[in-house]
This record gives structure tokens, sequence and C-alpha cells, in this order.
């Protein structure tokens, strides 16, 4: 049976889900060929795993590379998908050009300003009416305990309203694309609180931001599906609109070092299951706000986790496993759409 034969018998998650949020998957320029039938009967959406990131589209100053990124458009555009853009603003997979002057040292705030400017109007412009909406910053708020902004170079040459200013060069590029602000553990309570209140500080300002980003790697155990449920209801009464970004499941908890599986044992697979039961359920219910749902992957044949936290150690995370059939996961899943 050729995979599209197995396919066809398969219901397809975007359908499942279509009256409640799109579903969307991370992808790479190897993934778009090697999962590519896959991407096309379960998802309605994608988001570029690291080509549309500072350092993959303009390596150097002025110098713009946007052919993957480009491919990826067209990709999603040929099969009828949303594109989530990530990322405009981050400290991490930014080329160390932007932060120095002529002379190799710091830059001056003014010309940081300028050159963030003139990314996202490019950027943004480029793909105007084809990215629908964009993680403008990324990742901007610490997670040490008592400190707000992670010190980045952002942070330190241009000061706090480096974030206002990306949100207000990005709506100016494309008025119609919705901006978000994303971040990971997003339902850590303390984390939490501090990502409520720079979005909060940004909307007293006026800056034009219309989503919180939630980038949910999580595992069997953390968070606590209460905690979710207090980061959503949390980010909800901001009044924004939420979308799950970086969906994934490790089997393994952060803590967790261990290298001696090369299968994932039956008990795991049905406790993913069962979270991936719980998630979805949780995001049906709030599905008022929450309009889009991305993994961060598609299926178990791909996932950064194969190397984060432990280098080379495999991971199963997704609702596909590495021959791209279906697990309990899915079936769990699918379940909690009808249900
Ligand atoms: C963060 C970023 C993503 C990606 C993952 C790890 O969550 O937002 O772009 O780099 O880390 O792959």
């Amino acid at each position: 049976m050729t995979q599209q034969e197995r396919l066809e018998n398969i219901p397809k998650l975007h359908e499942a889900f279509k009256e409640h949020f799109r579903i969307g998957a991370a992808v790479n320029p190897i993934t778009l060929r090697t999962q590519s039938e896959l991407l096309q009967h379960h998802f309605n959406s994608v988001t570029a795993e690291n080509v549309m990131k500072f350092e993959s589209l303009q390596p150097e100053e002025g110098r713009y590379a946007f052919a993957d990124a480009d491919r990826l458009v067209e990709f999603a555009l040929a099969n009828d998908m949303g594109v989530r853009g990530h990322t405009l603003v981050w400290h991490n997979q930014t080329p160390p050009w932007v932060f120095e002057s002529q002379d190799g040292g710091a830059v001056d705030r003014e010309t940081l300003l300028a050159r963030m400017q003139a990314h996202i109007e490019t950027v943004v412009t480029r793909y105007k009416g084809r990215v629908y909406a964009w993680d403008v910053v990324n990742e901007a708020v610490s997670d040490k305990s008592g400190e707000l902004l992670r010190p980045s170079h952002w942070l330190d040459i241009a000061g706090e309203d480096f974030i206002g200013k990306a949100f207000e060069y990005a709506h100016a590029a494309d008025p119609k694309a919705l901006l978000f602000y994303n971040d990971y553990n997003e339902s850590v309570p303390e984390k939490r609180e501090k990502i409520y209140s720079l979005v909060r500080s940004l909307l007293d300002k006026g800056v034009p931001i219309h989503g919180v980003g939630l980038q949910a790697h999580w595992n069997l155990e953390d968070p606590s599906l209460d905690e979710i449920r207090q980061a959503i209801e949390r980010y909800a009464s901001l009044g924004l609109k939420l979308h799950i970004t970086e969906l994934d499941v490790s089997v393994f908890r952060f803590e967790d070092r261990r290298t001696d599986l090369t299968s994932p044992p039956e008990a795991m697979l049905a406790r993913q299951a069962e979270r991936y039961r719980q998630f979805f359920r949780l995001f049906r219910e709030y599905s008022r706000h929450i309009d889009s749902v991305t993994f961060w992957g598609a299926a178990d044949d791909y996932t950064w986790l194969d190397h984060f936290p432990v280098h080379g150690r495999k991971n199963w995370p997704f609702l596909f496993d590495e021959q791209h059939r279906p697990k309990a996961s899915f079936w769990s899943v699918l379940e909690s759409a009808n249900a």
C-alpha cells in the first residue's frame, strides 16, 4: 500500500477541527519533502521552523535570502494552508552584525532600531497578504525569579521599548496581519504573570498587538492541566487571540536525562494519548479564544527534541510515528474533536 492509499482511510485532522481552530505544523526544507503527503492530509497551517528567522532571511546587512521561505509560502498557498510567520525579533538566531557597529563595538540605539525596522518592513511587506499572523517578538520574558525581561542585545542596546517598536513596524508594513507575542514556559505561574503584565503594558500603551502565542513544549507530566487552564484564562482575559504555536509532548520530563530507550514503551504512548486528549478537550473548551493549534513538527521521524535537552536521544512527541502512521495520540485527539 502506498502512503497515499494508507492516508485515504484516515480522517483529516484539520477537517475534524474546522469549526474550532486551524491545525498547523512547523516545517523545514527537508520535511516539506519527506512529510509532504502527511502535511497535505492533516494540516491547514504551516510555520517555518527556521527559514524565516533573522539569521536565515538577512545573514548580512542588506543581503536577504528568501528562497527557502518563498518555497514554504508557495507550498502553503498551493495547498490552501495559512502561514504563521516566525519570528521577527528574538535573542537567538540573530546574526552578530545586527548588534555591531563598523568599528566592531556595540551599535547605538538609533542604528539598532533602524536595522530592526528595515528588516521587519522588508520581510513583512514581502509576505503581505500571504502570512496572516506573525510572531513579532519571541521569548523576551525572563525565566529568572524577580526579573521581568530577559537580558539580550535588543534590551541592552535599545531598552525595553524595543518590543513595542517591533510591533509598530510590523503593523505599519501590513496593517491586516495578526501580531503575536510568543513565549515558552507560558503555563508556569510566575512566568505567566510576567508575560501577562508585559502584554498588558503593551496594550495600555496602544501598541498594535493582537495575540499571545503559547509555545506549549509540554511533556507527559508537566505542566499540569490546571496550570494550562489558568494560563489560557489569564491570557484570554486580555481580550486577545490565543494561538498554540509550538506544541509537542516529550515522553521525558525535563529533568529526565536517561538515554536507554530505543522505542517508546506502551505505557508512555498510552500516557501521551491521555495527555493529548486532555489538551485538545481544553483547547475546544476555549476555542472562542484559541483559533490555531500548531505542532512543532508533524511526525516522530523529525523533532528538535531528538537533540534537546539531550543531544542524540530519540524522542516521540507527535501524533504520528516514524512511518507517519497514526499513534494512539492521534485517535485520542480525533475523539476529542467529536466528543
Ligand atoms: C523556541 C523557538 C523555536 C525553536 C524552538 C526549538 O521555542 O521559538 O523557533 O527554535 O525553540 O526548536
